[in-house]
């Protein structure tokens, strides 16, 4: 039986779900940012693996050296939606520019860069569940279950909006030569390659600096879930020490632990019929034979 419905909180902005603690004015003035060129865009859908993905492009900008305790990872590489264009547009260039937009909200300049990681939306719902939970003040959902999470994720009433417009958005767009598609679950599978995939994508400055090993090294050491895991006021604000941290599990396959056979089957058939003839299955090919 499905519960009563208790809702995260989030506001709408002309139709578009955000977080409560967004300003309007950064919300409407991030729609109207100018990108540039050799702006690069980490894109992601919430919980998809933004932040792995802003701290390996940091250390490739920082010559394979960890974010320091006392910086934030937000901060070094804002996101747009919360910051507002005026803080993006005053980065010393190159910059690097977290958002969570759709393809078609998102500031366009076809010399600018764009990192899109996909996860799997069993893995994607799990894993903002928690997200939820934790960041207490913001949702209001701390005693919120993953019945409710789930029913909200499912019709899109969630921050963020809708998980499969979004992934179908920019999926249309993956062989755009401006546009790095990668999946977090190839990632976990070989990050080393997706390191150096993402070094290549952004350029021979990038890509070079890899060569002697050393820094594909330390970049691969300090990307690890485990070194992520230390200081993680570093990513995010502090959450109350009774909820999962942020960096919280970093598994492929931890919707297993979570979902009933009736939730995996809508979800499963919600996924089915929203990507039909995309071939966004093949993105991860195990995971429907899973569901079966
Ligand atoms: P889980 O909640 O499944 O653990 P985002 O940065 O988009 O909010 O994504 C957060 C998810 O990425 C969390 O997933 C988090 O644990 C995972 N993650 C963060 N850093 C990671 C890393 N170095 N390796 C693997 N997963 C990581």
């Amino acid at each position: 039986m499905i519960e009563p419905q208790k809702k995260p909180s989030y506001k709408i902005y002309k139709g578009f779900r955000i977080p409560m603690v967004f300003s309007v004015e950064n919300f409407a003035s991030a729609l109207n940012y100018q990108a540039q060129p050799g702006d690069a865009f980490i894109v992601t859908y919430i919980k998809c693996g933004t932040t792995w993905t802003q701290h390996i492009v940091w250390m490739l900008n920082h010559d394979g050296q960890p974010l320091p305790v006392g910086k934030n990872i937000q901060l070094e590489i804002p996101f747009l939606e919360k910051v507002g264009a005026e803080f993006v547009a005053n980065l010393p260039a190159p910059r690097f520019i977290k958002t969570h937009l759709p393809y078609e909200l998102t500031p366009f300049h076809p010399e600018a860069k764009y990192i899109y990681v996909a996860r799997n939306p069993f893995d994607c719902l799990v894993s903002f569940y928690y997200h939820t939970q934790g960041f207490v003040k913001l949702y209001d959902f701390a005693a919120g279950t993953f019945e409710q999470f789930f029913e909200c994720f499912i019709r899109g009433e969630v921050d963020g909006g809708d998980y499969f417009d979004h992934l179908l958005g920019w999926y249309e767009h993956k062989a755009d030569p401006n546009v790095l598609f990668l999946t977090y679950e190839q990632m976990k599978a070989n990050t080393r390659q997706a390191i150096i995939a993402i070094a290549d994508f952004l350029g021979p400055a990038y890509s070079s600096k890899l060569q002697d090993g050393e820094m594909l090294y330390r970049i691969l050491h300090h990307s690890s879930f485990e070194q992520m895991s230390q200081n993680q006021s570093r990513w995010s604000s502090t959450r109350p020490a009774e909820m999962t941290p942020f960096i919280r599990k970093g598994e492929v396959g931890d919707w297993q632990n979570h979902f009933s056979e009736t939730q995996k089957a809508r979800l499963l058939e919600k996924f089915i019929a929203r990507t039909a003839e995309t071939g966004i299955a093949e993105l991860w090919p195990d995971l429907i034979p899973r569901l079966r």
